[in-house]
């Protein structure tokens, strides 16, 4: 079995909807540690060795945020500056995240439509995120496929309901090291948007 971190970062949890709705059912399992990142630093003083021993003793790393400003929310930032160093995430010695897996998992305000060439937002998430693609890369990492959560104002209970059954099975699938690309009734991201294969799933 894999050993799964979850590293979360929402400014106003509290106040949150989708994530909240998100993690409900993936924070207790068994092979899972759910660490909030601003409930730990509130202060934004992150322990580095703290944050590479936990790096260390996990298979798969989760970076779970909603998508602000097209990025990830400061504290996230700031987890990446400050943790992934020279000489341990990269560089001529830096291995200590070689062959690991990295999921980024994201909430948008903006719906699926507007996030392609022919709408409002122009890129699609993929390229948005190729700054944390990369620097999974760098540090010899796996980067899976996205997954996504969209147009966050405009779900329903049940379509909220349904996405957090789809997170319970993408950390069931990791957890178990299988394939996310076996996954069925779940949509990750592709870099064109094909909205017929999308609806048919
Ligand atoms: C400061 C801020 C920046 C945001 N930037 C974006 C953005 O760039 N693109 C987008 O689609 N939604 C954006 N949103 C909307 C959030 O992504 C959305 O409200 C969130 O994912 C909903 O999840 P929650 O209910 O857990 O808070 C932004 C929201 C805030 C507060």
């Amino acid at each position: 079995m894999n050993k799964i971190l979850i590293l979360f970062a929402h400014p106003r949890f509290e106040q949150s909807r989708t994530n909240k709705a998100l993690v409900q059912n993936v924070r207790h399992k068994k092979g899972v540690t759910f660490h909030d990142l601003y409930e730990q630093y509130p202060d934004f003083h992150i322990d580095i060795s703290y944050e590479k021993n936990l790096l260390e003793e996990h298979d798969v790393m989760i970076w779970h945020h909603p998508f602000y400003w097209y990025s990830c929310p400061p504290l996230m930032k700031q987890w990446i500056d400050l943790v992934l160093e020279y000489g341990w995430a990269y560089g001529p010695e830096g291995n200590a995240l070689q062959g690991k897996k990295c999921l980024q998992i994201i909430t948008t305000g903006g719906s699926r439509k507007v996030y392609c060439s022919e709408g409002r937002n122009i890129y699609t998430i993929n390229e948005f995120l190729r700054p944390f693609e990369q620097t999974a890369r760098l540090c010899g990492m796996e980067y899976l496929t996205p997954f996504a959560v969209m147009g966050t104002h405009y779900l329903k209970t049940a379509d909220l309901e349904t996405f957090s059954q789809q997170y319970v099975k993408i950390v069931d699938f990791l957890l178990e090291d299988k394939s996310l690309s076996d996954i069925k009734n779940c949509v990750f991201q592709t870099d064109i948007p094909d909205y017929t294969k999308l609806a048919a799933k």
